[in-house]
């Protein structure tokens, strides 16, 4: 079933922006003369002086990655001001609350005229271009004008997802020293209330660079506010003008910052421009998804993580869309949710992660069926492998078999969609994100770095830019050479897996380095082991990616108590609890061994490829365990395997 391939229909090529040759004539114009093809691409985005100037990329040494450089704009005037006189009164947003019956529509000249008055407001309290934003809201318009209101004065947003600790809003908040923090009272989802200015609080304890809080009235739940310090948006957004003067940006001047796990260390923070990264998420917008005027596109990510940075706010609204935000979840009040949505807003682009998918399917087809889908014209999935299984259920029972799904890869880093179908152009296979955009070379390479021709699997390298590529890393552009560009010299490492078929499509593996998927949710083991070392009882421990039917990989840790502990079942709980508090739900633990021990190379290294494979209950190919400190580890671990 894996190599089923289905064929673009001729009806969908035909009205389609790409076709087939159109997009073989876009991948040939870019590879003859990339700057040419991408200054015909520019004017997608509006421009306060066009750029001369447009790829200047040096993968090597320092790494330099510019693009559209001596251009200058401002990011909110392409998403609002230039779209007032032709859909001023167009509906930019609607807004599906996590309560079925409250929903918003807000149009293009009310969301500019409220992120004018939150930008006036911002200025007021003393923010200025270059500064760091941090923003940490529940899904409710207000993330969206407060990402614009960042960017028409200048500074730089941090988004900060809903679900996270205080200690790591606290820990991205000091490493960017964000100036100001956006926040609510409370967030809602699945019908819960998420305590977020009270969470806030608890952060600030830590975060002397916060000189100012605005907080969203959302729940109405009681919180404190502190004197001088914490401002209601309402208030202090009320007195100011509807418009506001748009702070001039040079194209390489720093969009935002959105923290993402890597193999090793805490989260870094990745950095987007404000030209290239523009002009990618409309360029990718616009074609993935075959846009066309007048269509209601819902991405149902979080504006916490990249996805909903790109596929929510910059790409739809930069391409003057609507765009639907959610903010609740498929399964609340009933595991109809999301269909019953489709039906309501007349949705035409649907846009959700595998995982949900796979969730979603365990309740059969009836839930989706009792919705009217008709509107739908494209479906897409992110943020993990899809497997077969659950891309024809989603093809068959969701699109009807009438919808093109597009897998899109992509990552944190890249900014917008790399690999892709079009959905009028590239015929698809389910569980493959098929082939390339236009201007994008990916190879794969195998562990010396020597590239592989054909049909083959190695390690998913990038050999050029792309507009929408990030920077750097925060504060640290030797950590981002040394993480992306070392491995392998001169190319730029994704920490992916793939395989390469005969059709030259491409099939994602998953991450090759220490990084988990959780649900789509992107995770550093390194992050959740130093959590759980944090706790008195812990001596040491190992976490791993495991096999999982819905999440895709749930977590498992290995965990060495401390000498003279009893390993309880309370203590279990406590552990698990404790990580949830330490780093937030998404990295609640689905399974803590004990170990007595853990495999160690001599030198002290633990051998984590054997304690995935004992996770994976794959025990019979472990590999070569002699240079193990202590081979009789291994064997302990097999027999006391949890689950
Ligand atoms: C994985 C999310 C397979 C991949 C946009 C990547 C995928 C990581 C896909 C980035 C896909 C994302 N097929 N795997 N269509 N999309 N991934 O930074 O491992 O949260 O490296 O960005 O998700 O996760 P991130």
């Amino acid at each position: 079933m894996a190599d089923d391939i289905i064929a673009v229909k001729p009806e969908i090529a035909a009205t389609a922006r790409i076709d087939a040759a159109k997009r073989a004539a876009m991948v040939a114009a870019e590879a003859q003369d990339a700057n040419a093809f991408w200054r015909g691409e520019m004017g997608r985005i509006a421009w306060m002086k066009e750029p001369t100037k447009i790829k200047a990329v040096d993968f090597t040494g320092d790494v330099s990655i510019k693009w559209f450089a001596d251009g200058e704009l401002n990011a909110s005037v392409s998403c609002l001001d230039r779209h007032l006189a032709k859909r001023g009164d167009q509906v930019a947003i609607i807004w599906e609350g996590d309560d079925p019956n409250s929903d918003a529509k807000v149009t293009y000249r009310e969301l500019h005229a409220r992120v004018c008055k939150l930008a006036n407001a911002m200025r007021r309290l003393g923010v200025k271009k270059g500064d760091r934003v941090c923003i940490y809201l529940p899904m409710i318009v207000e993330a969206a004008v407060a990402m614009l209101a960042c960017a028409r004065v200048g500074a730089i947003h941090s988004i900060v997802f809903g679900g996270f600790s205080p200690d790591s809003l606290a820990s991205r908040i000091q490493d960017s020293e964000c100036s100001l923090l956006i926040t609510a009272d409370e967030g809602r989802r699945g019908g819960r209330k998420v305590p977020l200015k009270a969470n806030a609080d608890e952060a600030l304890l830590t975060c002397p660079s916060i000189r100012n809080v605005i907080v969203a009235k959302n729940t109405g739940g009681a919180v404190e506010m502190m004197k001088g310090r914490d401002h209601w948006w309402d208030a202090i957004t009320e007195g100011e003008g509807t418009t506001c003067e748009p702070e001039k940006m040079n194209a390489e001047d720093p969009l935002f910052i959105l923290y993402t796990s890597g193999s090793t260390g805490k989260p870094k923070g990745v950095l987007h421009t404000t030209g290239g990264y523009m002009v990618w998420a409309s360029f990718t917008h616009e074609n993935v998804f075959d846009y066309r005027d007048g269509e209601i596109y819902w991405c149902t990510a979080d504006v916490g993580w990249v996805t909903g940075h790109t596929y929510i706010v910059y790409g739809p609204l930069a391409n003057g869309a609507t765009t639907l935000m959610f903010e609740g979840v498929p399964s609340w009040p009933d595991n109809s949710r999301f269909w019953q949505v489709c039906e309501k807003h007349k949705v035409n682009i649907f846009y959700t992660a595998p995982t949900a998918i796979r969730a979603l399917m365990r309740d059969g087809e009836a839930p989706v069926k009792k919705w009217d889908r008709s509107t739908l014209r494209i479906l897409g999935s992110v943020g993990e492998p899809i497997n077969p299984e659950a891309w024809l259920w989603y093809y068959r029972v969701v699109g009807d078999e009438r919808c093109p799904i597009v897998d899109t890869w992509w990552q944190t880093e890249t900014g917008g969609i790399l690999i892709s179908p079009l959905p009028g152009a590239v015929a698809q296979k389910p569980g493959s994100a098929t082939l390339p955009l236009p201007g994008v070379k990916p190879a794969l390479v195998d562990n010396e770095g020597n590239i592989l021709e054909g049909a083959t699997e190695g390690n998913l390298v990038i050999l050029d830019s792309w507009p929408g590529q990030m920077r750097t890393i925060y504060g640290d552009h030797a950590r981002f050479g040394q993480t992306y560009f070392s491995t392998f010299k001169g190319m730029y490492f994704t920490g992916d897996g793939a395989r390469r078929d005969a059709d030259g499509y491409y099939w994602i593996t998953g991450r090759v380095d220490d990084v988990i998927n959780v649900a789509g949710h992107r995770m550093g083991t390194a992050e959740v082991e130093s959590a759980l070392v944090a706790h008195p009882a812990v001596a040491e421990a190992a976490v791993v990616g495991m096999p999982h039917d819905i999440k895709g990989q749930g977590i498992y840790a290995y965990v060495t108590l401390k000498a003279g502990v009893e390993p309880t079942e309370p203590l279990r709980k406590e552990l698990v609890a404790w990580v949830r508090k330490e780093i937030g739900p998404i990295a609640t633990p689905d399974a803590i061994q004990w170990a007595p021990g853990l495999p160690k190379t001599r030198s002290g290294k633990i051998m984590r490829r054997i304690l995935r494979k004992i996770a994976a209950n794959e025990t019979e190919g472990l590999g070569d365990t002699s240079t193990l400190a202590d081979p009789g580890v291994v064997q302990e671990l097999i027999d006391n395997k949890v689950g």
